[in-house]
């Protein structure tokens, strides 16, 4: 059996987390959300959009993902929680348990997000953006802080360094405040070797970049989010 996280049968796995992971992973607090301008950037099947948009001033989220019908996604998303959660049982003792307690436990909050999210697709279609980095259909400075879960860093087997500088720098055009970014390792378990050099490829252009620790551990010792302030 590999010692990685997953095998990743797609290039991506569509699952999602909920706002309460969110706002773990990205230590979020009322202030960071009420009133503000959210964009949650390959957002899947999370549901951060549709709870943080109760909050926020606008909500939306962006990801190649969309635009089906609601129904049309279901399967898919039922499928890839399938596959997460069978992997887990398999490898549960490569993560850490604090938060979720164990695997059924994660794998209702990975239904609770689908389930969020397929509602709010199908009734604010308008908060669901299909496109990617690097280039997001997003007008700059449109943002008061994006977010990135799951998807850079995460996936550096297959996008490299120079597409990790290209989001960054995509997404530092579209915040006007800050641009959070969790985790830093990768489905090797280790952290990923772009942080640093991609940090200080950020920091040459001008942005302010730094390390935050969160209060959410899943993969061992990833407890530290990416921070530029455009
Ligand atoms: C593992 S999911 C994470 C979903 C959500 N952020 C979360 O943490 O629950 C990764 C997501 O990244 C999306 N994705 C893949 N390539 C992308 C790109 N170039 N730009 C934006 N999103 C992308 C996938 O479609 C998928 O929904």
């Amino acid at each position: 059996m590999s010692n990685r996280e997953f095998e990743v049968a797609d290039d991506f796995l569509t699952i999602g987390r909920t706002f309460a992971e969110y706002r773990r992973m990205f230590d979020l607090g009322i202030d960071d959300l009420a009133g503000r301008e959210l964009l949650d950037c390959g957002g899947g099947a999370g549901a951060f959009t549709a709870t943080a948009a109760e909050l926020a001033a606008d909500a939306g989220a962006v990801d190649p993902l969309y635009g089906p019908p609601a129904a049309a996604l279901e399967s898919e998303l039922d499928a890839a929680i399938e596959y997460n959660v069978t992997q887990l049982r398999e490898k549960r003792d490569l993560f850490v348990w604090d938060f979720y307690g164990d695997v059924d436990t994660r794998s209702r909050y990975l239904r609770a997000a689908a389930e969020r999210f397929l509602a709010d697709y199908a009734t604010h279609p308008d908060r669901y953006v299909a496109g990617g980095l690097p280039d997001l259909p997003v007008d700059d400075d449109s943002v008061d802080l994006a977010l990135v879960a799951n998807l850079l860093f995460v996936y550096d087997d297959r996008l490299d360094r120079e597409f990790h500088a290209a989001a960054l720098r995509d997404l530092a055009r579209v915040a006007r405040e800050e641009v959070r970014v969790f985790p830093l390792h990768s489905l090797d378990r280790t952290r990923s070797e772009y942080v640093e050099p991609v940090a200080e490829s950020l920091r040459t252009d001008g942005h302010r970049v730094s390390l935050r620790e969160v209060p959410y551990e899943f993969q061992p010792g990833a407890t530290e989010m990416l921070v530029i302030e455009p």
